[in-house]
């Protein structure tokens, strides 16, 4: 593909995007274009910082003059835009920075690609822009036509920002496509949300904030397998089009904390059921048959399986996570988790 742009390179999926696309594709370069918020880390690029294919750029995506002169100067052919506010529940509490970057930075991006002219732009969507599932329906599932309807002003983002993507493909011609995942989880991702908060705190004896009863469901996907089914999209997929990416492996969150506390010896009465989420979406579920019979894509790591991996990756990494929780985090934990005992 040769020069690509990879957005948000310093977060969860974008870094482990950038480990898999130079093992696969070693004779491309990536430049990673990054604004380092608190979910972005360069530690977590450590690992390929100082290969000569590799770039790391800070800036943020809505800024227009930074974006241009990236473009200019390294004229990359593929674009993949991982770079987001990704946090539901951080866009309850503040959802400016969510429109900002969500929505002007993905316009910025579409914009310098109509100027300067690329093979592919590609975004990272979710599945939280088709909104919820009833838990009594298992037969529902959300296809690439299910209409969309959101719930938090971060699902609402995303969903504008699918929309103007789309724009720019059917008015200017720009060759894009989508893919909607499910919920990721795996190595370096940002102990703010489920899997590695629980892990986190379950290492340190905290209790486990588990929102309402626990039976809201998540279709949970394993990280690399997100990447290879972007790296299809890249090579196969049609300009214009959504692919939905999902491994139909459906978990109340209460069943996966318990995994948790299972694969850590920890007790489960660590698990804390505490006040809702206000407009928590009861249940997600991809039908994945369109990347499935179009481009050959299906899931390869088992749940079990990557969740012993996951959570082994936490424990051996310690270092990673215990700069991670120092500073804006505990600011963040205690807002967001004040009246927790023990917490
Ligand atoms: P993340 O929060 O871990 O990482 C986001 C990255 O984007 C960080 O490195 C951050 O510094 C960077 N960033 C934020 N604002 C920026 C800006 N204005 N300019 C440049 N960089 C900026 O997120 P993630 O979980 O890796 O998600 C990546 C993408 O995948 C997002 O678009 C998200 O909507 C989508 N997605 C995530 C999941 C999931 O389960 N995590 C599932 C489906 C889709
Ligand atoms: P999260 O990881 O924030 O992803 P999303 O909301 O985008 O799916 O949350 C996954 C599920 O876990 C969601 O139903 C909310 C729930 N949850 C808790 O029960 N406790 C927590 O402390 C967190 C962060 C999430």
């Amino acid at each position: 593909m040769g020069n690509m742009l990879v957005t948000g390179g310093a977060g969860f999926i974008g870094s482990n995007f950038t480990f898999y696309w130079l093992e696969h594709h070693p004779d491309d370069k990536i430049i990673c274009l990054d604004k380092l918020t608190y979910a972005g880390n360069l530690s977590t690029l450590r690992l390929v910082m100082d290969k000569p294919n590799f770039k790391f750029v800070k800036g943020d995506i809505c800024d227009r003059g930074r974006v241009f002169d990236l473009f200019q100067a390294e004229r990359p052919e593929v674009v993949v835009n991982f770079a987001a506010e990704t946090h539901v529940d951080r866009s309850i509490d503040g959802p400016n920075v969510f429109l900002q970057t969500n929505l002007i930075g993905t316009a910025t991006l579409l914009d310098a690609c109509r100027e300067f002219g690329v093979e592919r732009y590609h975004q990272v969507s979710t599945d939280e822009v088709y909104g919820d599932l009833p838990l009594d329906r298992p037969d529902l599932l959300f296809t690439e036509s299910t209409p969309l309807h959101t719930s938090s002003p971060y699902s609402a983002s995303k969903a504008g920002a699918d929309l103007i993507v789309q724009a720019y493909h059917k008015t200017f011609g720009v060759p894009v496509t989508i893919s909607r995942c499910s919920n990721n989880y795996g190595p370096y991702q940002f102990p703010e949300k489920l899997i590695p908060l629980m892990v986190l705190n379950a290492l340190q004896d905290k209790p486990l904030p588990v929102y309402g009863e626990g039976v809201n469901v998540r279709d949970w996907l394993y990280v690399e397998d997100h990447c290879r089914a972007i790296d299809l999209i890249l090579q196969r997929g049609r300009p214009g089009e959504v692919y939905n990416v999902g491994g139909h492996n459906e978990r109340r969150n209460a069943d996966v904390v318990k995994l948790i506390c299972k694969e850590l010896g920890k007790p489960e009465d660590l698990i804390t059921y505490v006040t809702d989420r206000k407009g928590h979406d009861r249940r997600y579920a991809i039908d994945p048959e369109k990347i499935h019979s179009e481009l050959g894509w299906l899931p390869e790591t088992k749940f079990e399986t990557g969740m012993k991996q996951t959570v082994q990756w936490y424990v051996e990494n310690r270092e990673w996570w215990k700069d991670i929780i120092s500073g804006e985090y505990q600011q963040y934990y205690k807002t967001m988790y004040n009246n927790l005992v023990g917490a």
